[in-house]
């Protein structure tokens, strides 16, 4: 395989002339699939080059809606970006259930970020701790002109402690800060105060040899939590599509969610729902869905046992259903507002602050788990997933507009798989 240097500073067209010669035996028509998905706006296409480095092309996702959120009384409609089929029907499916239940509740509990100083230091420990406590108001100064916009905003620093983690390793400490970044979901802000807390520290420190090791903001914030939940009697969860009785219903779903307590394995496909939902907004708005995944999954393991995320409560026969997690999110800066798409579903949202965007995100996740655990524990998620999935396995057949009609008539009544597709496409050509 040829390597190749100085790739990044090839311009565009080079950079795919050079792919297409080396990595494809069809140059031509790579190069051709590729150009086809640019933007036809010059202007905008560049945008979208910048956000990355060796930018070639775009990579299209579906952009949907849920229309029909009811959240603390006020309806939204919620864009969501994701590929899988069935996703989004879920979540509207869960949304349209519970708007006539009284729809979703949401609160942020707290908000509060996160970030670390790692550093390396073996002297006595009394030493340092009396340093830290003399010199925090310098740092704290120091920085207060990076701070000074976002205290106007009414965020800023909050804490900052010097950590002892030498149990478990030694000589290793930090200063462990907390913030306030208002509507930035924070991440320059944060490692731009951490990295001169931690120059000054150094420099200050004089003879007392502090290694500082790297300063960096953490994803995992238990202390920026949001609470979503459902409620309704368990009678009026009746509904003749469950095939059994309310309270069979409620009882079922209680064990499916005992289940993915005790079973890491369920435990982890069950978040991986609920993480349907949120991503997906979190990507249609410009977030970090990295940041929020391994937060959400780090949460999901704070007792030390990975367990799902949600809780069920069947108490007084009311079936109150609650997801509490982290989100650290944001509806200023970074993405949000240099994506034109997640400027306009910010927009779509009415432009909420991100604690509005966190119970938004949250009251998804938790209706796309609910949807999901309904059909999991009456028809199965196979018959809503396939139906959704036709489409994509038609497509990828080739099927014309005709064909596609005739199969979505044959398999209302039918089981869906690959090889049930195929053997219809076949017979419907050699019918021909
Ligand atoms: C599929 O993307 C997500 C589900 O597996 C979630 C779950 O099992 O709870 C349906």
């Amino acid at each position: 395989m040829n390597t190749v240097s100085g790739f990044s500073k090839f311009t565009k067209a080079q950079k795919i002339d050079f792919l297409a010669k080396n990595y494809f035996s069809e140059p031509d028509s790579a190069v051709e699939l590729l150009q086809s998905f640019w933007h036809p706006d010059e202007k905008s296409q560049m945008t979208f080059d910048e956000f990355s480095e060796n930018t070639l092309t775009n990579f299209y996702f579906p952009y949907g809606v849920v229309p029909n959120l009811l959240l603390n009384k006020k309806n939204y409609c919620v864009p969501m970006v994701i590929e899988e089929s069935s996703v989004v029907a879920a979540a509207a499916n869960a949304s349209n259930f519970w708007v006539s239940r009284g729809g979703v509740s949401a609160e942020v509990l707290s908000f509060e970020k996160v970030g670390q100083v790692h550093f390396i230091y073996k002297g006595p420990k009394e030493d340092l701790f009396k340093f830290f406590e003399k010199i925090k108001p310098t740092l704290l100064a120091a920085v207060d002109p990076l701070a000074e916009n976002m205290k106007l905003r009414g965020g800023g620093i909050l804490e900052m402690d010097l950590k002892d983690l030498c149990e478990l390793e030694e000589g290793l400490f930090q200063i462990f800060m907390t913030f306030d970044t208002c509507d930035a979901m924070g991440a320059n802000f944060i490692n731009s105060i951490l990295e001169l807390v931690a120059r000054l520290f150094c420099e200050k420190s004089e003879d007392l040899k502090i290694e500082i090791i790297m300063s960096i903001l953490s994803n995992y914030t238990p202390n920026c939590l949001v609470r979503a939940s459902v409620s309704c009697p368990i009678s009026d969860l009746e509904d003749q599509r469950l095939g059994m009785s309310a309270q069979e219903f409620a009882k079922r779903f209680e064990y499916a969610v005992k289940i993915s307590k005790a079973d890491i394995y369920r435990a982890t496909t069950h978040n991986k729902g609920i993480m349907n939902g949120i991503d997906s907004v979190v990507m249609a708005t410009g977030n970090d869905f990295r940041a929020v995944e391994s937060c959400l999954h780090a949460y999901a393991s704070r007792s030390g046992k990975y367990q799902g995320l949600t809780e069920l409560s069947l108490k007084d026969n009311i079936f109150h259903y609650t997801l509490e997690i982290p989100l650290a999110l944001g509806t200023v800066g970074g993405l949000t507002s240099l994506h034109p798409l997640a400027r306009l579903s910010l927009n779509m949202l009415g432009n909420p602050d991100a604690k509005e965007l966190m119970q938004i995100s949250a009251s998804i996740g938790l209706l796309q788990n609910f949807s999901a655990i309904r059909s999991l524990i009456t028809s199965g998620i196979q018959k809503g997933h396939m139906k959704m999935h036709l489409l994509n396995i038609l497509n990828s057949m080739g099927a014309t507009e005709e064909e596609r009609e005739l199969a979505k008539e044959f398999f209302r009544t039918r089981l869906i798989s690959f090889k049930a597709v195929t053997e219809f496409l076949r017979s419907q050509r050699n019918l021909q």
